[in-house]
């Protein structure tokens, strides 16, 4: 049980961040996908946030902000290249992590030395974040708002399917409308000499290299203890094909060029990749909601955003 709150206001903005302090939970919209967002200095609301999601405690959360002005509220020895990525792509979608500094407890970063930090571009995040910090917050610590292992939720009404169960009547869930980007930030590793990509995303290696001017890698190292790199995750409860056309009775997801096979059932046809990244989400969730037992998929080629989306969808059929 939670209220919905579909038509944001100044004054429900206002009272969201009230109930924050509480020590509350507030799932808000941001432009990637929706977060469940506590107090980030609050144990009890944190600890909260692992019961709904039903999520191992020792899995880091990305600490939300404001603006970069907030960066060293949380972090330390923060590297010019990392300022550089800030002013160029926040609000973004994009993720640094840092070194972290004393208010950066364990509870947050899963006992690790880092932190992450996003400042998300959609209005209510940030009209959110602007009202936290005027009664004193420094940071929203929020996950993607699924339960454990599913897919990230783009829409309010995702949301609600996926937790509303495990929320309490004082929670509330921020409706923003249907997610602009549609697939998680790019996580980057700002701990090191130059930027690693632990997580690709919409800011890409090419925008990252450009702004830092260093070289960026894009980890394979599937013991870094990033739980979005966990084999069993983004999957719905219908088995993912990759590379495979749909039988009759089966979910098709392909760029729009791709017809349809006979007899499949269409669940998404998207004219471009930033499209395509958009509906991913909702086409998967449509497959469970329709029952099917399969999705045959047609990845998008390509770099930039098409990498975010082949490693979503590779994630999604290793299953769960
Ligand atoms: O787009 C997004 O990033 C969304 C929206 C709500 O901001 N959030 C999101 O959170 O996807 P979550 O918790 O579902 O995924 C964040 C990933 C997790 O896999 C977590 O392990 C990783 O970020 N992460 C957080 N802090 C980290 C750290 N200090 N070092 C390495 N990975 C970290
Ligand atoms: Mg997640």
């Amino acid at each position: 049980m939670s209220q919905i709150i579909s038509h944001c206001t100044a004054d429900s903005l206002a009272n969201a961040a009230q109930l924050l302090s509480n020590g509350s939970l507030v799932a808000f919209p941001t432009e990637t996908v929706y977060g469940l967002g506590a107090d980030a200095n609050n144990a009890d609301a944190v600890a909260r946030i692992y019961q709904v999601k039903g999520r191992p405690a020792d899995h880091p959360l990305i600490v939300h902000i404001a603006g970069m002005e907030d960066m060293d509220q949380w972090a330390e020895e923060i590297p010019n290249y990392a300022i550089a990525l800030a002013r160029d792509f926040w609000p973004g979608p994009m993720t640094l992590v840092l070194k972290r500094n004393e208010r950066a407890k364990d509870f947050i970063t899963g006992g690790q030395e880092s932190v992450g930090l996003r400042v998300p571009a959609h209005a209510i995040a940030l009209g959110l974040l602007a009202a936290f910090k005027n009664l004193g917050g420094t940071g929203i610590a929020a996950p993607s708002a699924n339960r454990f292992g599913q897919v990230s939720p783009t829409t309010a009404k995702a949301v609600e399917d996926e937790i509303h169960d495990y929320l309490l009547p004082t929670d509330l869930i921020l409706d923003g409308g249907q997610a602009l980007v549609g697939v998680e930030s790019t996580i980057i590793d700002c701990t090191q000499s130059a930027p690693v990509i632990l997580r690709p995303g919409a800011i890409t290696q090419q925008m990252i290299e450009e702004s830092t001017g260093l070289l960026v890698e894009q980890t394979r190292d599937e013991t870094i203890r990033v739980s979005g790199s966990l084999e069993n995750h983004y999957a719905p409860n219908a088995r993912v094909v990759l590379g495979a056309l749909a039988e009759a009775g089966e979910g098709f997801i392909a760029l729009a060029s791709i017809s349809t096979p006979k007899g499949a059932i269409r669940l998404a046809s998207p004219k471009t990749v930033e499209d395509y990244a958009r509906v991913l989400y909702l086409a998967l969730r449509e497959a469970d909601a329709q029952g099917l037992s399969k999705i045959a998929v047609i990845e998008p080629e390509g770099d930039g955003l098409a990498i975010a989306i082949r490693d979503r969808l590779l994630r999604a059929s290793r299953g769960r």
